[in-house]
C-alpha cells in the first residue's frame, strides 16, 4: 500500500472517505469539500446520519478534482475515542472499501484519529484480507479489490505519521500472511512449504536459518517430535531462525511455535465438527513465521530464535500408539496415553533445544487445547508460566493491540497428574478433557522448562474463527498473538 500525506485533496480516484465524530455532527468541518455541505446537513437532521461508530453515509459529488463517490464515516464519540476504536471503525472503513472494489482511497483526517496511524493502517489492511485464494477465475476477471494508494489529507498531524501508518501496514502484511498460512489446507501449506517459506523469509531479511529434518532430528534423538510424526508420510521438521536487533552479548527471548500441520488425533481419532479444521493446527508455527516477516522491518531492538517444530498427527502403520512409550530429546520417558495431545509432546522437544541456548525468556505459542476455547471463548488467548512479570507483560502487550491474552493459573499439583505407572510421565492425565485442560497442557510443558523463565500462550480458542469474527478479522484464521508479540518484543526491554 503506497501512502502519501498532503495538506488538501489531490487524487480524484476512488473513493473519498470524510470521518466524523458524534460531537462535530453539528457543524461541517472546514476539511471537507464546501460542496456536500448542504447535503450533509439535510441528513444529519432528518437523523439519517449521526456519527455513531461505524455508521457510512454515501453520496456522489460532480467535480473532476475529487473523488466521484464519498463515504462520511462515523467514529463515534471524541472523547471516548481510542486507538482500539480507530482500529475498529478502519476496519469497518477497509471492509466497505473491498465491497465497493476501491482501490484507491483519500481520507481527510483529523488529528485525533492521526494520533493513531498505527492502529488505522492496522485496522485497513487486516479488514482487506481476503480468504477466496483458492478460487479459481480468469486472470482478466480477477482485479484486486485491496487499497493499493492510500491518500491521507491532514492539516495538523504528528510529524511520524506516515511511518506509523506505515508500521501498522507492515504489521497487518504480516497477520495477513499468517492467515494465508492458517487458512490453507495441509496438502498444500505443508511441512515442505513452511520450510520454503521460512528460507524466503530468512533470505529476504538476512537472518540465520537452521533446518532439522529426520535425519538430524533422529541423531539429536528429539523422540517427542519423530513419534508424533511417524505416522506422517512427510518429514518432521525443526526450523531454527535467528534475528539479531540487539548487542550479541544480549540472551535471545526464544519463540517456539506448535507447527501441526494436520491433528487427526492418531488412533485417538477426532470426530467430525473437531477434525474438520484441524490444519490450523499450525497456527503457533505460523505465528512464528509472521514475526520474522515483520521483525527486521519494524526494526525491533530485540535478539530473537524462532523455533518452528513440524509435525503431522497421522495414522498409518507406523504412527504412535497409545500406551507407546517414547524417549523426549530431555531424556525423559513418556507414556502416550491420548495420541490427540500431541502438541505438548512436539513443544516440550522445542523447549528442551530453547533450554540449552541459555534464553532471556521462552514463549511458546500453539493451538495446544480446545479446553482453552471453553474457558475463555474465542476473544482471549491463554497466559500461563512461571514467571509473573512475563505473563504480565504479555497480558499488557495484549491489551496495548487489541490482541488479548488472560492469565490462567497452573495449580502445583497439576504436575502430579502426569505421574506415570512405568515410565516417567504421561501425556495425558484421565480429568484433562473436562476440566482445566489447558491448564494441564501448559502444566506438561513446564516439566521441560526447568529454570528458565517462560510463558505459554494458548490460541486454541482464537487462531480461527468459526464463529463471528471481529471487525477485522474475516472467518477462518484471525492471525491473532502476532500484534501483542510484537507489542511485547517492543516492550521487554
Ligand atoms: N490441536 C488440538 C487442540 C485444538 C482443538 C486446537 C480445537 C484448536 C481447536 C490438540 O492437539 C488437541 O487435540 N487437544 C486435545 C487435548 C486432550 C487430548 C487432552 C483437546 O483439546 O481435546
Ligand atoms: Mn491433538
Ligand atoms: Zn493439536
Amino acid at each position: 500500500m503506497n501512502i502519501k500525506i498532503s495538506k488538501q485533496i489531490k487524487s480524484n480516484k476512488g473513493i473519498l472517505v470524510l470521518p466524523v465524530f458524534r460531537e462535530e455532527i453539528g457543524e461541517f468541518p472546514k476539511t471537507f469539500p464546501a460542496s456536500l455541505k448542504g447535503f450533509f446537513e439535510k441528513r444529519v437532521k432528518a437523523k439519517e446520519f449521526e456519527g455513531k461508530k461505524g455508521e457510512i453515509l454515501t453520496t456522489y459529488i460532480d467535480d473532476k478534482n475529487l473523488p466521484a463517490k464519498v463515504a462520511f464515516v462515523g467514529f463515534g464519540k471524541k472523547e471516548k475515542f481510542s486507538g482500539k476504536k480507530n482500529r475498529i471503525v478502519s476496519a469497518i472503513i477497509g471492509k466497505f472499501l473491498k465491497k465497493e472494489k476501491a482501490t484507491e482511497t483519500t481520507i481527510v483526517m483529523p488529528v485525533e484519529i492521526a494520533k493513531y496511524g498505527q492502529e488505522f493502517a492496522e485496522g485497513l489492511k487486516m479488514a482487506q484480507y481476503k480468504v477466496d485464494k483458492y478460487k479459481t477465475c480468469k486472470k482478466q476477471k480477477c482485479p484486486v479489490h485491496e487499497v493499493e494508494n492510500l491518500e491521507v489529507v491532514a492539516e495538523t498531524a504528528p510529524k511520524n505519521l506516515k511511518e506509523t501508518l506505515e508500521k501498522g501496514v507492515v504489521i497487518a502484511d504480516s497477520v495477513n500472511y499468517v492467515r494465508d498460512l492458517v487458512n490453507g489446507p495441509s496438502n498444500i501449506v505443508s511441512s515442505d512449504f513452511m520450510v520454503a517459506e521460512a528460507k524466503k523469509i530468512a533470505k529476504e531479511n538476512g537472518y540465520k536459518i537452521t533446518v532439522f529434518g529426520d535425519k538430524e532430528l533422529k541423531k539429536m534423538k528429539w523422540g517427542g517430535i519423530l513419534a508424533v510424526n511417524a505416522g506422517s508420510p512427510k518429514e518432521a521438521k525443526c526450523i531454527v531462525l535467528e534475528y539479531n536487533g540487539s548487542s550479541k552479548k544480549e540472551n535471545p527471548v526464544a519463540i517456539v511455535g506448535k507447527g501441526i500441520m494436520f491433528d487427526s488425533g492418531g488412533y485417538n481419532l477426532k470426530p467430525s465438527r473437531s477434525i474438520e479444521t484441524m490444519h490450523q493446527d499450525m497456527a503457533g508455527a505460523a505465528i512464528t513465521l509472521g514475526l520474522f516477516h515483520s521483525m527486521k522491518k519494524l526494526g525491533i531492538k530485540k535478539n530473537v530464535t524462532g523455533i518452528i517444530t513440524i509435525a503431522e498427527n497421522m495414522i498409518n502403520e507406523k504412527a504412535y500408539r497409545p500406551s507407546d512409550i517414547i524417549t523426549m530429546y530431555s531424556g525423559l520417558t513418556v507414556e502416550i496415553t491420548n495420541t490427540d495431545a500431541e502438541g505438548r509432546i512436539i513443544l516440550a522437544d522445542g523447549v528442551t533445544y530453547a533450554g540449552k541456548m541459555n534464553p532471556d525468556c521462552i514463549v511458546t505459542v500453539a493451538t495446544l487445547t480446545g479446553a482453552v476455547h471453553v474457558a475463555l471463548g474465542d476473544r482471549y488467548s491463554g497466559l500461563m508460566g512461571n514467571d509473573l512479570k512475563l505473563r504480565d507483560q504479555l497480558y499488557k502487550a495484549g491489551r496495548e493491540t487489541d490482541d488479548l491474552g488472560w492469565p490462567l493459573p497452573i495449580h502445583g499439583d497439576f504436575k502430579k497428574k502426569f505421574d506415570s505407572k512405568i515410565a516417567d510421565i504421561v501425556n495425558c492425565d484421565k480429568g484433562s478433557a473436562s476440566w482445566a485442560g489447558a491448564q494441564k497442557g501448559a502444566a506438561f510443558i513446564e516439566r521441560f522448562v526447568g529454570k528458565n523463565k517462560w510463558c505459554h500462550i494458548d490460541i486454541g480458542g482464537t487462531a480461527f474463527c468459526e464463529d463471528t469474527p471481529q471487525e477485522f478479522e474475516t472467518k477462518g484464521a484471525t492471525g491473532s498473538s502476532l500484534r501483542m508479540l510484537v507489542n511485547f518484543l517492543e516492550n521487554r526491554g
